[in-house]
C-alpha cells in the first residue's frame, strides 16, 4: 500500500506520516521535496504556484509512488493535495494507493504553525489554504478524512485503524515481508 497523508499546512502531515512510518517500517517521504528548480525559485520568490507548476511536481510524486509499488513495497508519502484535481492525479489508476485527509479547525492550525515556526505565522498564508482547499467529496474513492483536533498518536491510531483491513483484505508488499528494510534508508 501506498499511504498519502494529505491536509493543509499544519494539519499535522509531517508528524502523523513520519509516525506512521516508524510504525509500519515503511519508507517515509515528503512531498515538498519533490518540487522542480523552477518551482523552488518560485516559491523562494513568494511567487504563488499554479496548477501549472504543479503538474510536473504532482509526475514526479506519482512516479515514485510507481516505483515503490513496481518494486512491490509499501510507503508514506505525505502530499497537501488540497484539490480534487490533484487527488486524481496521485490516486487514479494506482488501486495500491489510498488518501487520508487530516483536518483540524482554524484555529489550531494557526496555533499549531505559529508554535511550529517559533514566530508569528503569516494568517495570511493559511487563509490561502483554506481557501483554496476542496474537501474531499463522499465519492472519491480511496479517500478518508480522519479529524486531527487530538494528539498525533491518536490520529495516527485512528488511521491504523482505517488501513489496517484494507491492507489485510489486499495484503500489500511490505507487510508479508515483515516491513521495509530500506525503511529509514
Ligand atoms: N494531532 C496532531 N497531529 C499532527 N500534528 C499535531 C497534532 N497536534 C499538534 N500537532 C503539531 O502541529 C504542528 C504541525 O504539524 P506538521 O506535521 O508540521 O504539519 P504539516 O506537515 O501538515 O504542515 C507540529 O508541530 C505538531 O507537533
Ligand atoms: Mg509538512
Amino acid at each position: 500500500m501506498i499511504l498519502i497523508v494529505a491536509g493543509v499546512s499544519g494539519s499535522g502531515k509531517s508528524t502523523v506520516g513520519a509516525m506512521l512510518a516508524g510504525r509500519l517500517q515503511w519508507r517515509f517521504a515528503d512531498a515538498d521535496n519533490f518540487h522542480p528548480a523552477a518551482n523552488i525559485a518560485k516559491m523562494r520568490a513568494g511567487i504563488p504556484l499554479t496548477d501549472a507548476d504543479r503538474w510536473p511536481w504532482l509526475q514526479a510524486i506519482a512516479a515514485w509512488m510507481d516505483e515503490r509499488i513496481a518494486a512491490g513495497k509499501s510507503a508514506v508519502i505525505t502530499c497537501s493535495a488540497l484539490k480534487r484535481s490533484y487527488r486524481d492525479v496521485l490516486l487514479d489508476g494506482r488501486p495500491a494507493a489510498r488518501m487520508v485527509f487530516l483536518t483540524a479547525d482554524r484555529d489550531q492550525l494557526a496555533r499549531r504553525l505559529t508554535a511550529r515556526q517559533g514566530h508569528f505565522f503569516p494568517e495570511q498564508l493559511l487563509g490561502t489554504q483554506l481557501e483554496a482547499v476542496e474537501v474531499p467529496q463522499p465519492d472519491e474513492r480511496a479517500v478518508t478524512v480522519v479529524s486531527s483536533a487530538e494528539s498525533p498518536e491518536d490520529t495516527a491510531e485512528a488511521i491504523l485503524a482505517i488501513i489496517r483491513p484494507a491492507e489485510d483484505a489486499h495484503p500489500g508488499a511490505g507487510r508479508a515481508t515483515g516491513g521495509d528494510d530500506e525503511a529509514h534508508a
